[in-house]
């Protein structure tokens, strides 16, 4: 198979061929992805929460992301993979933010990186956008400043609200991001904003009218049980699966079932003449 590119992912847009994106954190998740054809793998801060234990994505490092795309790039061949920069590393400036950003292509091998916000970030990522680095938007329910947000809540469900949204992934588009993550807004204001720019929108709940749609997979694989989204369908339940399988693993070591036989290396003779020789 051919490496996608950027460009492949803008062109889906209007096809119809909706685009599946997913996160990996590591590199046989990446593979996993990757053999499944999923278009984009998304190397997302919400490991901080899934992985490092978190209360949110906003402790997260960039030697955190950075030792994590690492990974994740081993198992990806065909994917875009795209890395999401942590809070406060392209807030600052504009050159701190093109340094960083760059770390993520030089460093990781990540295609693309993805940031949150708004009008406040139009002018770095045209700066990010004219230093060749490929860039995905993040509105609507942005994690890493949920807590100004008032917390984990849908977004632009009032007049004023819709028209900024609107206004913002605008914005962004003419600011040159290549895709826009739209996390949880209203399904025909999705529509609305997937329908006013050219540049493809990837939902999270976010209803079927964006031109992708993008899930934690941790979430949508039943594996992260602590807070799940109303909007995640659970495709497999693999919590209790794999308690099963340590349970029973613990058992068969408790009463000496494991290792039998034919799990271990059986010597013929005996040890004393072994020792002899
Ligand atoms: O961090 C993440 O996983 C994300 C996606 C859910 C869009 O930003
Ligand atoms: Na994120």
């Amino acid at each position: 198979g051919k490496k996608r590119t950027v460009r492949d992912i803008i062109d889906q847009k209007g096809t119809g061929d909706k685009i599946v994106m997913l996160t990996a954190y590591d590199a046989s998740f990446g593979r996993l992805l990757d053999r499944s054809g999923v278009e984009i793998v998304l190397v997302g801060d919400s490991l901080g929460m899934v992985l490092l234990g978190y209360e949110s994505t906003v402790p997260v490092t960039m030697e955190e992301m950075l030792h994590h795309c690492r990974a994740v790039k081993h198992g990806v061949e065909r994917a875009l993979l795209v890395g999401d920069m942590p809070f406060l590393s392209y807030q600052v400036d504009k050159r701190e933010a093109i340094a960083n950003a760059g770390r993520f292509l030089k460093e990781a091998g990540c295609d693309a990186v993805k940031v949150e916000g708004g009008l406040e970030i139009c002018e770095t990522v045209a700066a990010m956008v004219r230093a060749g680095i490929p860039v995905m938007g993040h509105i609507g329910l942005t994690p890493q400043t949920a807590g100004a947000l008032g917390g984990y809540k849908v977004q632009g469900k009032d007049g004023e609200s819709a028209r900024r949204l609107l206004a913002e992934a605008k914005g962004l588009a003419e600011a040159g991001v290549f895709a826009l993550v739209l996390e949880c807004i209203p399904d025909k204001l999705a529509g609305a904003i997937t329908a006013s720019i050219a540049i493809p929108t990837i939902g999270i709940g976010a209803g079927v009218q964006c031109d992708g749609q993008v899930l934690v997979s941790h979430d949508l694989l039943g594996m992260f049980e602590k807070f799940v989204p109303s909007f995640v369908k659970r495709y497999a339940d693999l919590a209790p699966q794999i308690a099963g399988g340590i349970n029973a693993f613990r058992d068969e070591v408790k009463s000496g079932v494991y290792p039998d036989a034919e799990h271990s290396f059986v010597m013929q003779g005996e040890v004393a003449d072994l020792l002899k020789q």
